[in-house]
């Protein structure tokens, strides 16, 4: 079933991650395509209905053209905001858990997105990584970058990282979450030259979320 699935990484926490994978739902939605998500590793939860969510992840399962399972949509949900290999220590991250359930949201859509958790090298437990997680997948990687101060250097030091691991990088997405960022044009021309892979589209600073607008910012 599924035609084309994603997985969304960034240049640190905190890039525009999220963001960036609900405006791709509505860019999908707005094709005519069934599209869900999953935030298969989430620290930073809260009780709900009797077990621990996630804001990234409740995004995510909210704005799927179908109703999915919490449990499908994030196996691992942490309380603690802190690295998943420290928050998980008592019920650590199996990449093969997490493969079994891609593969049932495989059967359920045509389009699936993965969004990651921290960077690409954000450690899951003690010995693997996201780079591990969206190998596991075999995923394309969209690569969110965080349009601020030291973005060119976290940006090309991320692809070529998702290089060394042999994975195809579909595209980047800059996205400007600081208003007060100083020549945001310069950087985005800079970042377009030193990175080798496609620019999906720019996402301007907004106060309020509109992932109807920043999907019309999209093309992939
Ligand atoms: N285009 C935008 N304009 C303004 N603020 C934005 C924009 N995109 C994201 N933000 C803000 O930046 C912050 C980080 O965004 P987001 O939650 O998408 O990052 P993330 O990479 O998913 O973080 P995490 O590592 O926690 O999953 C959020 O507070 C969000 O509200
Ligand atoms: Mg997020």
């Amino acid at each position: 079933m599924m035609e084309k699935g994603y997985f969304i990484t960034g240049t640190d926490t905190n890039a525009g991650k999220t963001w960036a994978t609900i405006a791709l739902m509505h860019y999908f939605k707005m094709q005519d395509k069934s599209v869900i998500g999953m935030k298969p590793v989430a620290s930073g939860c809260f009780m709900m209905d009797g077990r621990l969510k996630n804001d990234d992840a409740l995004l995510i399962q909210r704005n799927a053209s179908l109703q999915i399972d919490y449990d499908l949509v994030n196996p691992y949900a942490y309380q603690l905001p802190v690295s998943p290999h420290i928050a998980g220590i008592n019920n650590p991250v199996n990449l093969a858990n997490i493969v079994g359930k891609f593969n049932d949201l495989k059967g359920l859509a045509e389009i699936v997105l993965v969004e990651g958790a921290g960077g690409w090298y954000a450690p899951l437990n003690d010995r693997e990584a996201i780079s591990d997680l969206a190998k596991a997948l075999a995923l394309p990687v969209i690569l969110v970058v965080a349009i601020r101060l030291g973005c060119i250097n976290h940006a090309k030091l991320t692809c070529e990282a998702i290089h060394h691991s042999g994975i195809a990088c579909a595209g980047w997405i800059a996205v400007c979450t600081d208003p007060d960022m100083l020549s945001r044009d310069e950087n985005i021309e800079t970042l377009k030259t030193a990175l080798n892979v496609p620019l999906l589209g720019v996402f301007p600073y907004l106060a309020n979320a509109n992932f109807g607008f920043l999907a019309e910012q999209l093309t992939l």
